[in-house]
C-alpha cells in the first residue's frame, strides 16, 4: 500500500487528486535559482513521489527559472494519466535571482508558453495567477486584466483550470466573477494562520486550498509543543505539522517541498497519522 492512500482525495478543478502532493520548488539550486547541486537526486525525488502515488505536483517556470519544469519533464514525461501538474504565472526572476512582478498581458502569455514548452505538454492542467502587489503577502489590487488574459488562453485550450495565489478574499471574489477559480494557494501552516476564515469559506464553496510553506518554507517550523507531541507519538515534528493540516479541513491539499528522498518518504507517511482531539487542541494552541 502506498503511504498516501489514507490521506484520501479532493477535487482540484477538473481533477481529483490525493490530498498529499509534492511541491517541486526546492529542486532548483540555492534560493530557487540556477540548477540543483545534484541533478540525479532531484530526478529521483520526482520519480519516487509518483511511484508513491503522488498525483499532484506544484511547480512554476520561474523556479530556476525553467529548471524545475525541465526536471519534471525529464523525470516523468510521458506523464501518468492521473498526474496533475499545477503551475503559476505572474512573476519572473531578475538577473540577481530577485522575484519580480510579470503581470502584463505579454508576460503572462509568454509564461504560459514557457510552461507548455518546458513541461512538454499541449495544455496546462492548472495555472495559478501568482499576485505580486507585495511578493510576501496578499495585498489588495484588481486582478481583472490579468485573469482576462488567462481566461482567453483557457478558451484557446492552452489552460484547463485557473487558480489564484497570494490573494485576498476580495481578489478571490473578483476572480470568481471572471472565471471559475479552482484553487487558492496562500502561505499557511500550523504557526501562520491568517487564512483560517478563508479556508472554511472556500471549503463551503468546494474550492481547494493549497498552503504554501506547509513546513515553514525557508524557516522550518520550530515549536517545543510540536516537538513534544511528535516525540510522544513517535513521529517527527514535520509529520505532525502535515497531519495537522490534513485534519484542519478536507479542502486542504498538501504540497510539501523537499530535495531529499528520505524527507519525501517521511512526509508522505504523515497520511497515516491520526491526531486525537486532545492533540489537535494542543497544536491549535501554538498560535493562540
Ligand atoms: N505560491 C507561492 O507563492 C509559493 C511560495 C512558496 C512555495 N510554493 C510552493 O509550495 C511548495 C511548498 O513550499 P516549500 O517547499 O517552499 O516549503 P515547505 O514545504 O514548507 O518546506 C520545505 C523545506 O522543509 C525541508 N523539509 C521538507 N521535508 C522535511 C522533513 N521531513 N524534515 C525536515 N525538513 C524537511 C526542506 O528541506 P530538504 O530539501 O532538505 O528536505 C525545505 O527546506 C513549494 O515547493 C512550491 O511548489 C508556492
Amino acid at each position: 500500500m502506498s503511504n498516501i492512500d489514507k490521506s484520501e482525495s479532493y477535487k482540484l478543478g477538473s481533477y481529483t487528486v490525493n490530498r498529499l502532493g509534492y511541491g517541486a520548488m526546492q529542486l532548483a539550486g540555492p534560493g530557487v535559482f540556477g540548477p540543483p547541486k545534484d541533478r540525479g537526486a532531484a530526478l529521483t525525488v520526482l520519480r519516487e513521489a509518483v511511484a508513491n502515488k503522488v498525483n499532484h505536483i506544484d511547480t512554476s517556470d520561474f523556479y530556476g527559472p525553467h529548471i524545475t519544469n525541465q526536471l519534471i519533464c525529464e523525470a516523468l514525461h510521458p506523464y501518468p494519466d492521473d498526474l496533475v501538474i499545477v503551475t503559476k504565472v505572474g512573476a519572473r526572476r531578475g538577473e540577481d535571482g530577485s522575484w519580480v512582478s510579470a503581470f502584463s498581458p505579454k508576460e503572462l502569455t509568454q509564461a504560459v508558453h514557457d510552461n507548455l514548452r518546458n513541461l512538454g505538454v499541449d495544455v496546462l492542467d492548472v495555472v495559478n495567477l501568482r499576485c505580486m502587489f507585495d511578493v510576501h503577502q496578499p495585498t489588495e489590487g484588481s486582478i481583472e486584466a490579468q485573469l482576462n488574459v488567462l481566461a482567453e488562453l483557457q478558451q484557446r485550450g492552452l489552460v484547463r483550470d485557473i487558480g489564484l495565489s497570494n490573494v485576498t478574499p476580495t481578489q478571490i471574489d473578483e476572480g470568481r466573477s471572471i472565471c471559475e477559480i479552482v484553487c487558492v494557494q496562500n502561505y499557511y501552516n500550523l504557526a501562520h494562520r491568517h487564512d483560517d476564515a478563508l479556508i472554511d469559506e472556500l471549503a463551503h464553496k468546494d474550492i481547494a486550498y493549497v498552503p504554501f510553506f506547509p513546513l515553514g518554507g525557508f524557516s522550518p517550523l520550530q515549536s517545543s509543543t510540536l516537538s513534544n507531541i511528535a516525540s510522544r507519538l513517535g513521529v517527527t515534528p514535520m509529520q505532525v505539522a502535515l497531519a495537522w493540516l490534513l485534519h484542519r479541513s478536507p479542502n486542504i491539499l498538501l504540497i510539501p517541498g523537499t530535495s531529499s528522498v528520505t524527507h519525501l518518504r517521511e512526509n508522505l507517511a504523515a497520511a497515516h497519522l491520526t491526531l486525537s482531539p486532545e492533540i489537535l487542541s494542543e497544536l491549535n494552541g501554538i498560535v493562540s
